[in-house]
Formats: structure tokens, sequence, C-alpha cells
């Protein structure tokens, strides 16, 4: 059977791909797209994470909407929770064009946006909007924090964005991980990220409602830096870790856009960010809230990250691929393995595979 919603994507992927992702996303806002409402929900599905309570664990992961314009048919599509953005303080255009590429003999993508984003005050008009509305009410929605590419103090752009749009949220991720905004990922060193994560746990604890605040990390890290984000995250009071972001590497591609310089997603990337997911798990004895997030494209993918120690896990390049019915269709198959193993819930099986990605 046709996956739900795969034609009309796969039609665009005849274009070229930022093009094509602008129509996938219009067809999505105006609701052409053919998607049914579903919701992928089951007691062995349901879970809870930093306290958000999940119909199922398969979310979606940023950069797909970066401007809340689609959430409506979004929250149809059988995720258990979405994250949209990365919205910066003010407007910005990103990076000049081309800088999407799809990798097709690979089932990757390069991108290097560089947080193009409409700016935080008609992201933050457009979440509350959806909220009002019925079908907001009922779906998990967090925001990717981005920082301006020509700020001075980024710490205090991911705060503003927070402090704008948290109203209307049930999370939100400090994005100290996009490779495409010079000296971002420097902001993930220890001494660095302290100051970052302390003035955005300020801005929360302004917020009518303190939400659950993660910070995404990259997929090039070594065991020290991972050991100095556990700690800090700990000691700012951060509720978990999203890992991972795209990578720098380019081993093993086939397609001819491999070179291109930006973060590489999708199938190379699942080993890679497992691997990290792992070690976090690992390092925080299993009692930081983690999201693996990084080449998922099948059920046993979610599987296999969520042994790995991921309490939930997000995609997106899959379904570059495969459509946005992959979202509803790998959450009934991890429903399926879950049960086939035994396992009464998501919780049960989290982290019960980390040893063989160390
Ligand atoms: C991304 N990703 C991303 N991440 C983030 O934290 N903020 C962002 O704005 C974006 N933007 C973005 C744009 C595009 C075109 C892609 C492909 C990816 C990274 C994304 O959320 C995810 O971490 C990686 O893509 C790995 O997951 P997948 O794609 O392999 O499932």
């Amino acid at each position: 059977m046709k996956r739900l919603g795969s034609i009309p994507m796969a039609a665009t992927r005849l274009l070229d791909p930022e093009r094509a992702h602008d129509l996938a996303t219009v067809a999505l806002r105006s609701g052409l797209l053919p998607l049914r409402r579903r919701r992928v929900a089951s007691p062995r599905l349901a879970t809870s994470l930093a306290g958000l309570d999940l119909p199922n664990p398969v979310g979606l992961a940023a950069g797909l909407d970066k401007n809340a314009v689609a959430l409506r048919a979004l929250a149809g599509a059988g995720f258990g929770f979405l994250e949209v953005g990365a919205a910066t303080p003010l407007p910005q255009p990103g990076n000049p064009k081309p800088r999407l590429f799809r990798l097709e003999e690979d089932r990757a993508a390069i991108n290097r946006f560089g947080f193009n984003s409409h700016g935080m005050q008609k992201v933050a008009a457009r979440l509350e909007k959806w909220r009002r509305s019925r079908s907001g009410k009922d779906a998990v929605v967090g925001l990717n924090l981005g920082a301006n590419r020509d700020s001075e103090d980024p710490a205090t752009d991911f705060a503003s964005v927070l402090a704008e749009c948290g109203p209307h949220l049930d999370f939100a991720t400090v994005n100290v991980s996009s490779p495409n905004t010079a000296g971002l990922r420097g902001l993930q060193s220890a001494e660095r990220l302290e100051r970052v994560l302390d003035c955005v746990m300020q801005a929360r604890s302004l917020l009518p409602r303190p939400i659950p605040v993660f910070v995404k990390i990259a997929p090039d890290m070594d065991d020290g830096d991972l050991g100095d984000v556990v700690r800090v995250v700990r000691e700012t009071g951060l509720s978990g870790i999203v890992a991972t972001n795209t990578t720098v590497e380019r081993t093993g591609l086939k397609s001819r856009h491999r070179d291109e310089s930006g973060g590489l997603s999708g199938k190379p990337l699942f080993d890679l960010s497992t691997r990290v997911l792992a070690r976090l798990w690992r390092l925080s004895e299993g009692s930081v809230p983690l999201i693996g997030v990084g080449g998922v494209g099948s059920a046993q993918d979610a599987y296999d990250k969520i042994r790995a120690g991921a309490g939930a896990v997000q995609m997106y390049t899959a379904m570059v691929f495969d459509g946005l019915g992959l979202a509803a269709e790998i959450a009934k198959g991890l429903d399926a393995l879950l049960e086939r193993d035994g396992h009464a819930s998501v919780a049960d099986a989290v982290g019960a595979d980390a040893e063989k990605w160390l």
C-alpha cells in the first residue's frame, strides 16, 4: 500500500530540493496534502519524558517547519510530539541558495540553511493562534531556539526567543549545535554552555508556566565533551538532551553532492548519533532524559535508539524520501516490536542495549 502523503512528497523530488521543501510546506499549510488525521496511541507507546505526556515517542525533528506554518497538518500526521523552529529573535534570510542538497543514493541530505527565520514575534503569534484552536490543545509542541547570525551574545538570543514564545509551548530546545552559524558549536564547551543555559533557565523561571528545556548537541563530540555536557545539564537544572544535530563528518558517501559544506543528516548519521546517545546514557547512568535523533527511517531504527538510551526519538530526513505517513508507520511498527519483545512500555526498553553501542 502507498504510504499516506508519500505521493505528493515523492513528486516534489523532481524539483530543486529547497523549492520542493517550500512547496511541501505550503501544501501542508493549506491542507493540500491528502493527510487523514491520525493519532497513534496505545498503552505500550504512551510515555512520559521530562514531565511531557506523549501519546507515542516518535517526534518531528526541528527544521522542517521552521516558522510554525504547518502545525495543523503536522499535528494530524501521527507524531507523538512536534518540534518547530529554529526561531531567531529577529527575522533573517539565512545563507545564500542553494543550501539544501538531497543525497539520493545515500538516503541523506546536506543543508546549510543558517537559521532562515521569520523571527520570534511572527512565530509566537502563530503558536498562540494555533494553541487557541481546538486541534492545538491536544498536541505536544516545542520550539528549537536559535540565535541571529550577527548576534553579539547568542546566550541572550536563546533566552529572548524562549521569553517571547514560551507561554505557547510545551517544551523548548537550545540549539548550540547547528554547523551553519559561525561560532555556534563553540557554545558547547563547558564554560560557555553553562552561561548559555543559566541565561535560558533565567528566562524560563519568568514564564507563567515552567516548561521542560532541552539542549541539542552535535554528534561530533568526544567522551570528555559529553561528560561536560551531562555535568552542566545537571548543574543548570535542564530537563534533558537532544542527541544529535547534523554532522560535519563525510565518510562513505556516494552521491555527487557529498562534498557540499553544511550538516549531513539521514541514514549515514544513524550510527554516529546512536553512539553519542548511548554514551550520554552511560555517562548520566540513565538519569538524564534523552531524545534520540539522527537517521531514523524505520520502526527498527526507532527501537534501536530507544534501546540505546532514548526516552523518545525524532526524525526528519527519512520523510523527504518516504513522505509524512512514515511517522504513523514507525509508531505502529514500534508498538509491535515492543510487544514482540515483551516490553509493557517504552520506558521498559530504554537503555536495554546501550552497552552494544559503547
Ligand atoms: C535540520 N536540523 C535542524 N536542527 C535544529 O536543531 N534546528 C534547525 O533549525 C534544523 N534545521 C534543519 C534543516 C534541515 C533541512 C535538516 C535536514 C535538518 C537537524 C534535524 O533536526 C535533525 O537533528 C537531523 O536532521 C538528524 O535527523 P534526521 O534528519 O537524520 O532524521
